[in-house]
């Protein structure tokens, strides 16, 4: 009995010894919880307040077109709220068409654990698109998301990459062609052999040319270096030459327009920069408009209203009716009275050479 008692006093000890305890673990732990809870308050609030979006821009190359586009993204990023230096910080990068700086750039925009890349023009885009799985990718003007690897399916595009494509109204093109032109037998292609968008918008222009009667000649070139040669050569076997939105020939086109109006042979574009430039007709997209698209999805991202998995491909259904009236006089071609009158008419714009 004695021995039971003096093994219940003990125990008594020991039950108040581990109350005592776990009294004292419980409180430290409730007051430790507290405090983390004020410091966690306080550090977002701190976060939040000074945190600036990161967007990350990689531009292919400097041209007319990929330049207003450009233009176009920072101008509607600042008009929906995105401050550069206040709540959003731009980090620029152009590739100057090399697919290594491409390649490096697009690892450093990553790496900088930008909120939204912005890709113009298809190589970008593609560079993008091979640095990251999930950081948001919004493409600026591909011609052909689908053709570039980019997207499977343009209504839902399904993973980290949405955007706006500049596909143009290519049969409409090449029928202005016919029209301004109704003598022309033969339609030469003219575009780089390694450019993705252009490959597939010669296709269809090359039906669409069949389609009214044309005979088709296509020109790929291999870089910057063949094109005076190229459009030369061209030029006696063809009555004009069509260009579609391929980076190479927009970089080179005062070349373009030299060569070819020394042959007297007249260039349609698939943009009003071309015309600009020295192409004779386009119907385009506004490349500036195509700029602001871009920003606006870019912006959505931003503010968490949209992700691009369920974001669809933006497309444009019109285009703008342009003639350079400067080289339809070269050219002695006399302007149709319908499209004197609803065609946008423009002069070579040297600034633009
Ligand atoms: N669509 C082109 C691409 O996918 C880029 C582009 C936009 C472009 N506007 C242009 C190319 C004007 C030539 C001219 O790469």
């Amino acid at each position: 009995m004695s021995n039971e008692n003096h093994q219940t006093s003990h125990g008594k000890a020991l039950t108040a010894t581990i109350i005592v305890i776990a009294l004292i673990l419980v409180g430290g732990f409730t007051y430790e919880l507290g405090r983390r809870h004020a410091l966690g308050n306080a550090k977002t609030a701190s976060t939040s307040q000074h945190a600036l979006k990161r967007v990350g821009i990689l531009q292919y190359v400097s041209h007319p077109a990929l330049d207003q586009i450009h233009k176009g993204v920072v101008d509607e990023l600042k008009k929906e709220g995105f401050v550069e230096g206040k709540n959003i910080q731009i980090f620029d990068q152009n590739g100057q068409a090399d697919q290594s700086k491409l390649a490096t750039m697009s690892e450093q925009l990553v790496n900088k654990k930008s909120d939204v890349l912005v890709g113009i023009a298809t190589p970008a885009a593609q560079a993008l698109a091979n640095a990251t799985t999930t950081t948001p990718i919004v493409l600026g003007a591909v011609t052909d998301p689908v053709a570039a690897g980019l997207v499977h399916d343009m209504k839902a595009p399904g993973k980290n990459i949405t955007g706006v494509s500049d596909q143009p109204p290519v049969a409409a093109e090449i029928k202005l062609g016919k029209q301004l032109i109704p003598q022309a037998k033969t339609v030469g292609m003219l575009y780089a052999s390694t450019e993705v968008n252009s490959k597939s918008q010669v296709e269809t222009a090359s039906k669409a040319a069949e389609a009214l009667g044309l005979k088709v000649e296509k020109f790929p070139v291999p870089s910057t270096n063949e094109i005076a040669q190229t459009v030369q050569v061209m030029s006696d076997k063809c009555d004009f030459i069509y260009t579609p939105l391929d980076n190479t020939i927009a970089n080179a086109m005062p070349t373009v327009t030299e060569e070819a109006n020394k042959k007297g042979r007249p260039v349609i574009n698939s943009v009003d920069t071309m015309v600009k430039q020295g192409g004779l007709a386009t119907i385009g997209v506004n490349q500036y408009q195509l700029g602001i698209q871009t920003g606006k999805m870019a912006a959505q991202i931003l503010k968490g209203k949209g992700k691009p998995a369920t974001m669809p491909v933006y497309t444009f259904s019109t285009g703008d009716t342009i003639i350079n009236k400067e080289q339809a006089q070269h050219f002695g071609i006399t302007i149709p009275a319908d499209l004197q009158k609803n065609a946008k008419l423009v002069t070579t714009e040297v600034g633009q050479q």
